[in-house]
């Protein structure tokens, strides 16, 4: 089997500096690093939009960056993000455009795929969706009994559920009052049980989020939904049941009124839908301007990272950091630590964006990749996490790089107690982490000698800081459009389809083969041993012949 193809990841002089360079670096500690360049913590850093993002805590030089941006421009990163951004057919194994960003683009801008300028179709979408969002908001919209519905429920997962719900958790203090807004994916029914809990059918609108509209726990979830939309308000229940989809014939078919479908475009990738109609519960819960805000945050990353050059572009270092990591240094993963309760959608969120965008063998030419993709994304706000995971992250046996978010402005802080101490700790994790404490300096501290190795800290574990004013929807917006470009550059310079997830079909085929094997009153079982017999005592156990 080939290993090194056309993608050529670990191939190029570009390559090959940054391995000597690592190789010259190695053995040098953030601690000396800091000595030799005092300055470091000021410059290795990149304002976008308004995030301050200080990555002067990572195991690199200015000769790194700049070896770093030589890569991008030797695997044409901006020319990939140039032809995302222009609606070219990026995402090849699909062959289709992805173009999330026109979403958010300026309504005057055109953006056009197969001769069709999309950004017309994208407005009209907003607008629908701000009529029925202002509608539920003002009491106005009416079930099928004639009574306001005054909750909704959001049904989908993977991209049609990680984004909606992080986001609406994370602006949760914009919510409106009245509207009653929750959110089911898994497939257990003890999950659609508590979403459906104490609501009433005929104050209720059921939004299905499915881009495809046949994703099965979905469809599960949409089919109970309805049926006890029927149980509830009668037979008609086309006043409760609402949709974003692409596949719009097939929510038709199910019962939704074409008044109530949202169009979400094709060319708009299920991990970064978060702006398409699958955020019509945002928009329900926040009001379309915060929204809008939300947007137009996003926008604001767009052009930083169309408009920077690679050497300030927030999005643009952050991913080469990632294969720096990844490539270079070994690391197997990426811990994201949001220093804000309501942000604590934002590591699920993420870890889809990341793993499905990076978690990847096969390269844009068809053959394996050399080398490492996408690590494990990971991780909880602080200050849980650090009651949790940090040991390991500060004494651990391998450095794990993290992201450390915080604002300088609390959502709530009644005693005026916590946000200072709150901050307090992002920096001092920070700063640990980095820094750490030697056995000499936890001797002096008076450490008895037998605890000295337990109680010092090795640093030299590297963290990257945001911080922003407040979560504001604006902010929220960069947050997500930061994160999203910078895994879309590390798949370009690794030279894999970031917006492709086939990794996810065999599970789900053999899962259709199962249920029907299991619904089936015997059957031969035709897989191997272990699965056999453990369908067999998955039967037994529920008393059904096997
Ligand atoms: O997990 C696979 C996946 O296709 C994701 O990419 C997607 O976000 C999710 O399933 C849901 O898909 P859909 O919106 O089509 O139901």
């Amino acid at each position: 089997m080939s290993l090194v193809t056309g993608s050529e990841t670990t191939g190029g002089a570009a390559w090959s500096n940054l391995e000597r360079h690592r190789d010259q670096l190695v053995g040098g500690s953030l601690r000396d690093l800091f000595a030799a360049d005092p300055e470091r913590g000021e410059r290795l850093t990149v304002s976008v939009g308004d995030l301050w993002v200080d990555y002067s805590k990572h195991p690199v030089t200015d000769e790194t960056i700049s070896l770093l941006v030589d890569l991008a421009a030797q695997r044409d990163v901006p020319g990939f993000i140039g032809r995302m951004l222009s609606g070219e057919r990026v995402n090849t194994t699909e062959d289709r455009p992805a173009l999330h960003t026109a979403l958010r683009a300026p309504a005057d801008t055109a953006i056009v795929v197969d001769g069709t300028d999309v950004v017309p179709g994208v407005e009209e979408t907003l607008g629908r969706m701000a009529d029925v969002a202002v509608r539920l908001r003002s009491g106005h919209m009416s079930g099928a009994t004639g009574r306001p519905i005054t909750a909704m429920v959001s049904l989908g997962i993977g991209g049609s559920h990680l984004g909606p719900v992080m986001a609406t958790e994370a602006l949760a203090h914009l919510a409106h009052p009245g509207l009653d807004i929750r959110f089911a994916s898994n497939l257990d029914g003890a999950e659609m049980d508590r979403a459906l809990d104490g609501l009433d059918p005929a104050t209720t609108l059921i939004l299905i989020c499915s881009k495809t509209f046949t994703t099965a726990e979905t469809m599960i979830a949409a089919e109970t939904a309805r049926a006890w939309l029927v149980d509830g308000v009668g037979s008609d229940v086309s006043a409760h049941m609402a949709a974003a989809t692409a596949a719009t014939g097939l929510a038709a078919g199910f019962g939704v009124s074409p008044e109530l479908t949202f169009h979400v475009p094709v060319w708009v990738g299920g991990r970064f839908s978060l702006p398409s109609a699958v955020g019509l519960s945002v928009m329900a819960s926040v009001g379309p301007e915060a929204f809008a805000e939300m947007l137009a945050g996003m926008r604001v990353v767009d052009e930083h990272l169309a408009s920077s050059t690679p050497d300030s572009n927030g999005p643009m270092l952050l991913g080469l950091l990632d294969v720096w990591h990844r490539s270079f240094l070994g690391a197997s993963s990426l811990a994201v630590v949001p220093y804000s309760s309501q942000l604590g959608g934002f590591p699920p969120w993420l870890q889809q964006v990341s793993m499905e965008s990076l978690g990847k063998r096969a390269g844009t030419d068809g053959g394996l990749v050399a080398g490492q993709t996408g690590p494990v994304v990971w991780g909880a706000p602080g200050t849980d996490g650090q009651h949790a995971f940090f040991q390991m992250l500060h004494q651990g046996t391998e450095a794990v790089p993290c992201d450390l978010i915080g604002f300088a402005r609390p959502l709530a802080d009644p005693r005026l107690a916590h946000h200072d101490a709150l901050m307090a700790n992002l920096f001092a994790q920070a700063e640990a982490l980095a820094f750490g404490l030697t056995a000499d300096e936890a001797a002096a501290t008076g450490v008895p000698p037998d605890l000295v190795a337990h109680r010092s800290f090795p640093g030299g574990r590297p963290s990257t800081t945001i911080l922003a004013p407040e979560l504001t929807p604006s902010v929220l917006g960069q947050l997500v459009a930061l994160y999203e470009h910078r895994t879309v550059v590390a798949g370009a310079v690794w030279g894999i389809n970031p917006f492709d997830q086939w990794g996810v079909e065999l599970g789900k085929s053999l899962a259709v083969r199962i249920t029907a094997e299991l619904d089936a009153d015997e059957g031969r079982l035709a897989h191997d041993s272990s699965t056999n017999s453990l369908i067999r005592r998955y039967l037994k156990l529920r008393g059904r012949p096997g």
